[in-house]
């Protein structure tokens, strides 16, 4: 018999607000500032396509399966599992998975609010003209000058949080819904006109060749994990957001239609990021692959020296901040609806606890990032920071194994009787679904992790 539940909180109005959510979720820091130069350090093309693959074939199922189960469970990621566990007549202790999400996505946006409120600083620093006629050395030393100032760090994280919260708070129409109506199509508008500039003023034959020839000669095995990683990183997955934007879908609306609206969205946004981003960067005679430091190392290089540079560049910021605030919201909700559910706090007071929290989490990067010394630790001889050893922990660890755990959860555990009336699809978009879900995730999750960890080396 089926038993549909109700969610505590709002709806999404419709698909298209939904779509646009979810989106939002999913474009973020990971499409412009991490996409470019994993794209740049991997050899270009040839890395597009095998990422392309990862998202159609795990990627996109898998997003299916993280809606599936929030909208049949309507509560936070770990009842939502619970509540399927429960249907399918399989252990309650399957709900670990979802807490799991949760609490990723939770450290996750401990550090994710201290680089946007990094971009957040850059914004007035280009629209200063911080960064005319600067060379390496002088935006290099702009760059380490900033970091060493911890309390500018926390001033720029703390705005970027404190307007996460009063999002939240607001609920998911009058809050989330309201602010992405507005904040996704701006940010589309300035990602175009920031790659139109670019691909006008800077090389854009170049960029072309070098985004999609493809190159199978600079591919390795390890760039096929790196994109597989990517692609869980940048739709949001594992990270307790697909499950919680999930429960506040409306029944009639279609996951499979909107998970490929929202990946398909997601991919051109890193691609027109690239766009944005290679033209000025070639033209400069800069170097693609210069690591995590391309966007606030070495594009600054480029915006000190073309005309009109003091626009671009705070155009380019500005896009980020936006970017990277439609996600911090959607990582802040899943412990908000908890909270709610479980604690019987209000929104408000949901929303201000769960910050409150996490802003004395994110010291620990700030510190971090500052250098000073009882961020360092000593493991096994060599010294790590606690920034490092939480993103590590967080995206190489705990995100893998909470998809492979999911993966298995569906795939294995759920009945199809849940799936099929959920999913809705063709039958044979169903049967792509589940071999990806029984075995295609499994593997391939269980092979990047074992590479990540470095058990195995291929
Ligand atoms: N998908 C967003 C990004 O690419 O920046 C935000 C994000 C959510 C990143 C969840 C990582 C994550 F686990």
């Amino acid at each position: 018999m089926i038993n549909l539940k109700q969610s505590q909180h709002e709806y999404w109005s419709n698909s298209l607000t939904y779509t646009l959510a979810a989106t939002g979720a999913a474009v973020g820091l990971g499409n412009i500032w991490k996409f470019p130069y994993i794209m740049g350090e991997n050899g270009g093309g040839a890395f597009v396509l095998v990422y392309l693959a990862c998202v159609v074939f795990i990627g996109i199922p898998m997003m299916m399966s993280e809606v599936m189960i929030g909208r049949r469970g309507r509560s936070n990621p770990g009842t939502s599992v619970k509540r399927l566990a429960q249907e399918s007549k399989v252990s309650s202790r399957w709900q670990a998975v979802g807490w799991l999400g949760a609490l990723t996505g939770y450290l996750i946006l401990s550090f994710y609010i201290v680089i946007a409120g990094w971009a957040l600083a850059y914004v007035f620093k280009a629209l200063s003209g911080d960064f005319i006629s600067q060379d390496a050395a002088g935006i290099e030393a702009l760059f380490v000058e900033h970091l060493k100032r911890p309390m500018q760090l926390i001033y720029w994280s703390a705005a970027i949080l404190t307007a996460t919260v009063i999002v939240v708070a607001k609920g998911v129409q009058r809050g989330l819904e309201r602010t992405i109506k507005y904040a996704m199509p701006l940010m589309i508008i300035l990602l175009v006109i920031t790659a139109l500039y670019s691909g006008f003023s800077g090389d854009f034959v170049t960029t072309l060749e070098f985004m999609f020839k493809p190159d199978f000669s600079k591919l390795t095995i390890n760039s096929v994990v790196i994109a597989l990683g990517h692609s869980f990183f940048t739709l949001s997955l594992a990270s307790g957001i697909m499950l919680a934007y999930g429960s506040y879908m409306p029944q009639d609306i279609s996951i499979y239609k909107t998970s490929l609206y929202i990946a398909a969205a997601d991919t051109i946004v890193a691609l027109l990021a690239g766009l944005a981003i290679f033209p000025i960067v070639f033209s400069n005679n800069l170097a693609p692959s210069a690591g995590p430091g391309l966007i606030f190392q070495t594009l600054p290089i480029a915006f000190g020296q073309m005309p009109g540079g003091v626009l671009f560049g705070t155009l380019f910021f500005v896009m980020l901040v936006i970017a990277a605030f439609t996600s911090t919201i959607a990582l802040l909700e899943s412990s908000v609806a908890y909270l709610v559910e479980h604690w019987s706090l209000s929104r408000w007071q949901a929303s201000t606890l769960s910050g409150l929290v996490l802003w004395f989490m994110s010291l620990a990067t700030v510190f971090s990032l500052s250098g000073a010394p009882w961020t360092q630790l000593e493991i096994n001889g060599h010294s790590y920071h606690i920034f490092s050893i939480l993103d590590y922990t967080a995206s190489n660890i705990m995100l893998p194994i909470g998809g492979l755990l999911l993966a298995i959860f569906v795939g294995w555990r759920v009945t199809s009787a849940i799936s099929q009336a959920e999913l809705k699809c063709t039958p044979l978009i169903y049967r792509i679904w589940l071999m990806s879900m029984k075995w295609l995730a499994p593997i391939a999750i269980s092979i990047l992790f074992l590479q990540l960890i470095g058990v195995v080396s291929l």
